[in-house]
């Protein structure tokens, strides 16, 4: 009998959260602007003269611009996967609604598969596949990125984009191991807590609790990725790059209250937001 997909209570309330949270506008309604839907953070110069627009433009503006630097995220993530052909296939673990997925198969024309444990967003992402006619080469899984059942060796890419806060890391680099090819590549960007300076800051608690995550320490990243044969190549605080979104996000509507534990732990020095690059060793 094959096992359950959600193995833990802890793993049952992340999937509610993203069952359930299905009109949260944040995502929604950036998503809307072009059809690309993300659930990460932005990266990116942002255009300030968006607070500036008429009170009837504004709030369409700063949504349009919030969405422009995280899609710009999203590029710069599929920026660090080297060549890709058009035979290869990728993974997105933990895809969410499925918007970096679509961009890699439209930049490498590669197959990719999404997993994630909301079947809501599995739905959705694989309905917004098939209005865009790649249902062939992009398709969603609701599937444990932990234990995903894809074959060994069967990865050229793999990625997470602020998803690696679920799950144990270990467990994960295991199964990143097992699934990439001998030098392909895992690319990683996540929030992590800062911890040359000690334990985790009252902001940083604050995050988990309103994501139901789990912020792993910076040390914890290449201690498993070490344990695991996955050797980092590039490795880059994208912090700087992050903060204008935060603060440009805390003047709009959608803001979520979320914004100020965000902006007080990058500006303390308490958290990151790391990119890493890693690739997997010849077996
Ligand atoms: C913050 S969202 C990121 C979504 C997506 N990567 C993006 O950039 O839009 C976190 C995602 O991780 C997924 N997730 C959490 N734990 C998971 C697990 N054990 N296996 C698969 N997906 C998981 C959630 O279902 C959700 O889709």
């Amino acid at each position: 009998m094959s096992k359950p997909v959600l193995r833990s209570e802890y793993q049952k309330s992340v999937a509610n959260y993203w069952n359930t949270n299905q009109n949260d506008p944040v995502n929604l309604l950036l998503g809307h602007v072009d059809g690309y839907y993300h659930h990460h953070y932005g990266i990116g110069d942002v255009d300030w003269s968006v607070l500036e627009a008429p009170e009837a433009e504004r709030d369409d503006r700063i949504i349009r611009e919030l969405h422009r630097l995280e899609h710009a995220q999203a590029n710069y993530l599929l920026d660090q996967m080297g060549e890709v052909k058009p035979e290869a296939c990728l993974l997105d673990a933990g895809s969410g609604r499925g918007g970096t997925s679509v961009m890699a198969h439209e930049r490498f024309g590669c197959h990719v598969d999404g997993v994630s444990i909301s079947q809501y967003q599995v739905d959705f992402a694989n309905g917004q596949a098939e209005k865009r006619g790649i249902q062939e080469n992009v398709k969603y899984h609701f599937c444990n990125m932990l234990d995903t059942g894809f074959d060994e060796a069967s990865r050229d890419v793999i990625w997470t984009n602020e998803t690696t806060m679920y799950v144990d890391l270990n467990k994960l680099f295991t199964e990143f191991a097992r699934l990439l090819k001998d030098g392909g590549r895992y690319v990683c960007i996540t929030g992590c807590s800062n911890d040359i300076i000690g334990g985790r800051s009252r902001a940083v608690s604050q995050i988990d609790a309103k994501y139901i995550c789990n912020i792993h320490p910076r040390s914890h990243y290449f201690k498993a990725l070490a344990a695991n044969g996955l050797v980092p190549i590039k490795v880059e605080d994208l912090t700087p790059t992050t903060i204008p979104y935060w603060e440009l996000r805390a003047k709009s509507s959608v803001a979520t209250g979320v914004e100020d534990p965000f902006l007080t732990a990058y500006k303390e020095g308490s958290f990151h937001y790391l990119l890493i690059v890693a690739e997997r060793m010849v077996r």
